[in-house]
């Protein structure tokens, strides 16, 4: 499986319930990449999204302990293990933080969106520059929108 998350400098992925940030180009790469494969999220991820849906055009599997949530258009799995029986092998781990940490040890890849800059936050991606078992496998060129400059970064498990 892959992990797909935008972080800033110190890995910050997020504040008060939302994202750091938005950029266009980064939205249209997380929806290239990830349409019409499955994605896994946490319920409180499912929350930011608009109206609370999952995302069209695939499959999306919801981790939450609630026996009552059950949102429409989505899978709902009460732990990590059966969660992983239903997970085929090309999904993307879309966050938060939780199912982050929760799924990294299952995952080989993960496309990041590297922000040059740092918020204040409250949840934050493993950092995989200080985790021997990952290392940068491909990295583009720096790119800018509205002043924010960012760049796409492969990690690749090596351990
Ligand atoms: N920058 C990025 O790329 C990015 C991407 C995604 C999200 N985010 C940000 O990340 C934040 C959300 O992250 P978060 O960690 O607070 O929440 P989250 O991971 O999205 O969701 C947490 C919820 O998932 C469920 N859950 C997590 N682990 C579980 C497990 N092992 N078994 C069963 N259920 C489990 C629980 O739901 P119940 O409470 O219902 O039991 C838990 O409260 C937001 O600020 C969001 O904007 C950033």
């Amino acid at each position: 499986m892959k992990l797909i998350a935008a972080v800033d400098q110190n890995w910050a992925i997020g504040k008060d319930g939302d994202q750091l940030c938005y950029i266009p180009a980064d939205l249209k790469r997380f929806q290239a990449l990830t349409t019409g494969h499955t994605v896994i999220l946490g319920r409180k991820t499912l929350a930011t999204f608009p109206g609370g849906r999952p995302l069209k055009n695939r499959r999306n599997l919801i981790l939450s302990r609630d026996p009552d949530f059950a949102p429409e258009g989505a899978e709902v799995f009460r732990d990590v293990d059966s969660l992983l029986a239903a997970a085929p092998a090309d999904a993307f781990v879309i966050g938060g933080e939780s199912v982050y940490r929760a799924l990294l040890p299952w995952c080989d890849t993960a496309c990041l969106t590297r922000l040059h800059h740092t918020w204040p936050a409250d949840v934050w991606f493993p950092n995989l520059e200080a985790d021997p078992c990952w290392q940068v496998v491909q990295e583009e060129a720096p790119m800018e929108h509205e002043g924010l400059w960012f760049h796409y970064v492969t990690y690749g498990r090596v351990l």
